[in-house]
């Protein structure tokens, strides 16, 4: 009986997968009893809303086939995160955020890391994942450059440990490359790269994964989207107008996903600036609240304003995130933003 089962559930495919049932390891036992046949399933967490579904399938399928009379029993089971071969990667992710934007040069990487020391200091478990494959910059802004991440085994698999700093677990494709040697590759080998740094690193549990993008949308944005469901993307801009056309061909792309990716927001960075002997006053030098007129145009939340700051510019340059200056303005500024971002996410 066990093996005309076995023979059904080999006909029947796991949903969004070109595997049977049985090949795919999702038949958790099959017990047969004088009057009644109990099947366990246990299907992957990304397929969970398909669980009604299968055992429907699974239960229709048996009374149809089998020559039996008795009472037939089929439960699926969902695997947890954590459980199986998915430990490690960002199986105890909860959720991944693409920080992005159309330009280069408007500040995704100063946001990315001051947002994530931000979160830490609250309480948050973070990562800071270095997607710019082509400028990494997030080593020299934490201060980790000279960094050789070394991988560890869970299972029968090894994966890259995640440098921690100021609280943040970090990965770059910077850590693994010369910074002097320009990082010159095609297109597949750079979202190659970016899998590995996803999938085969140990996030361990996290509440968010930050995700510095390059600029634009290129191959390893799509390539991001299909390795991984994010949970949202935040669109960093100055004011002026060639920044924010770009970035809305950027949320444009998000939106034509599929799953789309909502947009948690935009953020206007370098929105004004103050000289130090002029403390009142405020010069708008990439232009007035452009980014916060095309959130309100695009009915997607506005989640703050950066001014330019010379001080968030040098602890950029000698690793220590403005942020980390727990009492002052500029902290106060990714705090308020943070804290939207949370928001969004819950
Ligand atoms: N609010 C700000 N005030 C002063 N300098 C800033 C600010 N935001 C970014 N910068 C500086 O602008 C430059 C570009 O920022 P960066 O974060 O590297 O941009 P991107 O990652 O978008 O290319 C860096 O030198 C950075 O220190
Ligand atoms: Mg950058």
């Amino acid at each position: 009986m066990e093996k005309h089962i076995r023979a059904i559930l080999t006909k029947i495919l796991l949903p969004q997968s070109s595997q049977n049932l049985i090949d795919a390891g999702a038949v958790d036992s099959i017990l047969v009893k004088n009057n009644e046949i109990t099947v366990q399933l246990r299907l992957p967490l990304a397929i969970a809303k398909f669980a009604k579904a299968v055992e429907h399938t699974v239960h229709g399928a048996l009374a149809k086939e089998l020559p039996f009379s008795g009472e037939i029993h089929v439960l699926a089971a969902v695997q947890k995160a954590n459980e199986g071969a998915s430990a490690g990667g960002v199986s105890q992710v909860k959720h991944i955020v693409a920080v992005a934007s159309g330009k280069g040069g408007v500040g995704k990487s100063t946001v990315s890391a001051n947002l994530a020391v931000s979160l830490a200091q609250s309480g948050y478990k973070v990562g800071l994942l270095d997607a710019d494959i082509f400028g990494p910059s997030i080593p020299k802004m934490f201060n980790v450059e000279d960094a050789r991440p070394v991988a560890h085994t869970i299972g029968d698999k090894d994966f890259i440990t995640p440098i921690e700093q100021y609280g943040v677990k970090i990965l770059s494709i910077g850590f693994f490359v010369d910074s002097s040697q320009a990082v010159i590759w095609r297109g597949p080998m750079a979202g190659n790269a970016l899998k590995q740094l996803l999938t085969e690193a140990d996030w361990g549990a996290l509440d968010v994964l930050l995700i510095d993008m390059p600029p634009g949308t290129s191959d390893i944005q799509l390539t991001l989207s299909h390795i991984v469901t994010l949970s949202g993307a935040i669109m960093v801009s100055t004011p002026q107008d060639v920044a924010l056309i770009d970035v809305a061909k950027g949320m444009d792309f998000y939106e034509k996903q599929t799953p789309p990716t909502p947009i948690l927001g935009i953020v206007e960075n370098m929105a004004w600036f103050t000289p130090a002997e002029l403390p009142g006053n405020k010069y708008y030098i990439f232009g007035k609240g452009g980014a916060q007129q095309l959130a309100a145009q695009k009915h997607i939340p506005f989640l703050g304003e950066i001014p330019i700051v010379q001080s968030i510019r040098e602890h950029a340059d000698n690793g220590t995130p403005a942020a980390l200056q727990e009492n002052s303005l500029v902290a106060e500024y990714y705090r308020a933003i943070a804290k939207q971002v949370m928001n969004r996410l819950k």
